[in-house]
């Protein structure tokens, strides 16, 4: 087929995630490394590892054949049987996560395996209230897509009750404190005297991206992730730390938990574990908790839970981040295209922040540097110069996320200081434009801001 006719097909016979149905989507015929090529021969640099999980790159034949292997056995069974992969890959996960948990509940992706997280927090603490972030994503089913605060609620708000929203550890955002310890210790402050008025009794358990996502590439100051730790353990409260995204050696270690020494009650993660090629989550749990839901029925479980194929695909990328060095590669690179961002900002004045963690990174941009005012909105109509650096982008064959104010950098850990620097040049041009929107260029003030 013609690439124009699978998009037809694709637009006549399917729908498309998220937005409407007026899309233009690339038609893709493989990937190898860091580039997808398309089905009329074009190749795309995928500068965000397609949705922030082909960690390990596209292509890599050794997931290939361990999936293949696996289904020359068999290719499905109940999640009440049990397999070789499904064994070795709960043990690999038992190794690899924050020492303390133990066991894994294996899902279909990152949202039923937080959907999972919530459901056993209740279980087990006897509790119903959630306490979830503002800037946070949690996944798309009905329940957790109304847990998170991403803007993507709205047509769910109110799916999920007894959540309780708390403030951001964004520093960017609060510029009256300018000391970040203080900072930390003002927002730990401001989440205890929630779980006063709430009342800790009611509270099952606290959900967080250790480094929030697509919220913005929200870093924590140092020491906050285990100052919430404390506050739950005073309060009986359980950490539920949503690894989906910053799993898997993104943030330049296994997971970002393990920047501040944190091992979380629970932990979920998908994405980077099976870097994409198939789908696949887990809630992985500590000791504590698996005992206690030991005598007490899960009442949970999907037709395709513990996957075989799935699982295998698993236990060959895991060892991979290992084998081939990938979490120090996504250290090493993560610092080098920082640098290269940060090289940037000093040059355009619609950058208002650059942040990164290993190979997540990210820029934030603003209308002026002072009032710090988004450029583009979260939600609502594109900008101009938001469509107009999209356009630049697509022409260009580079794939990357602008959503909101959000310039997101986040490729294959296997990228290439050479392919950096062509997609920073590619950058530099974008924000070409978007300095062209601000109020130094005597640009109007963003109508999102009225
Ligand atoms: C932090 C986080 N949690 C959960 C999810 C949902 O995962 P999935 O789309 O695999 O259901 C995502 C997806 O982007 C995510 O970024």
């Amino acid at each position: 087929m013609h690439a124009s006719e699978v998009v037809d097909l694709c637009r006549k016979y399917s729908l498309f995630e998220w937005g409407t149905q007026d899309v233009n989507p690339l038609a893709i015929d493989r990937g190898e490394g860091c580039y997808l090529y398309t089905m009329d021969g074009r190749e795309i640099l995928d500068f965000n590892s397609i949705a922030m999980n082909v960690n390990i790159g596209h292509g890599d034949q050794r997931i290939t054949s361990a999936v293949s292997k696996q289904m020359e056995k068999i290719s499905f069974v109940s999640p009440f049987m049990v397999t070789e992969v499904r064994a070795e890959v709960a043990k690999k996960l038992a190794e690899v996560t924050p020492e303390g948990l133990t066991k894994s509940f294996f899902t279909l992706a990152g949202s039923d395996a937080n959907e999972a997280a919530i459901r056993t927090a209740r279980l087990v603490t006897g509790r119903r209230k959630i306490l979830s972030r503002y800037r946070s994503y949690h996944g798309a089913t009905h329940q957790v897509l109304a847990l998170g605060g991403d803007p993507r609620r709205e047509p769910v708000e109110g799916g999920m009750g007894d959540i309780v929203r708390i403030p951001d550890p964004y520093h960017y955002r609060c510029p009256w404190i300018t000391d970040e310890k203080e900072f930390c210790k003002f927002n730990l402050d401001q989440i205890k005297q929630i779980i006063q008025l709430e009342g800790p009794h009611t509270i099952a358990a606290i959900i967080v991206e250790p480094i929030t996502g697509s919220n913005g590439l929200i870093i924590p100051p140092d020491g906050w992730l285990s100052g919430l730790r404390a506050l739950c353990d005073q309060n009986g409260i359980l950490l539920i730390c949503d690894e989906v995204m910053t799993g898997f050696g993104r943030t330049g270690d296994w997971f970002a938990s393990n920047h501040d020494g944190v091992t979380p009650d629970i932990m979920t993660v998908a994405k980077g574990m099976t870097s994409g090629y198939l789908p696949l989550g887990a809630c992985i749990v500590s000791d504590q908790i698996a005992e206690a839901v030991h005598d007490r029925p899960l009442g949970s479980g999907l037709t395709y839970q513990s996957h075989p194929v799935a699982l295998a695909a698993a236990n060959a990328t895991i060892p991979i981040y290992e084998t081939d060095n990938l979490i120090e590669r996504s250290q090493e690179m993560g610092t080098y295209l920082l640098n290269g961002l940060n090289e940037l900002a000093s040059r355009h004045i619609s950058v208002g922040e650059v942040r990164g963690s290993g190979l997540f990174t990210a820029m934030e941009l603003v209308y002026d540097q002072e009032s710090r005012l988004e450029l583009f909105p979260l939600t609502g109509p594109a900008a101009t110069a938001d469509q107009e650096m999209k356009k630049l982008f697509a022409d260009e064959g580079l794939a990357c996320v602008l959503r909101g104010p959000y310039l997101f950098a986040n490729p294959p850990f296997v990228v290439e200081s050479h392919q950096i620097d062509w997609a920073l040049s590619v950058f530099d041009r974008a924000l070409d434009i978007a300095d062209s929107a601000t109020a130094s260029a005597g640009a109007p003030i963003p109508s999102h801001s009225q």
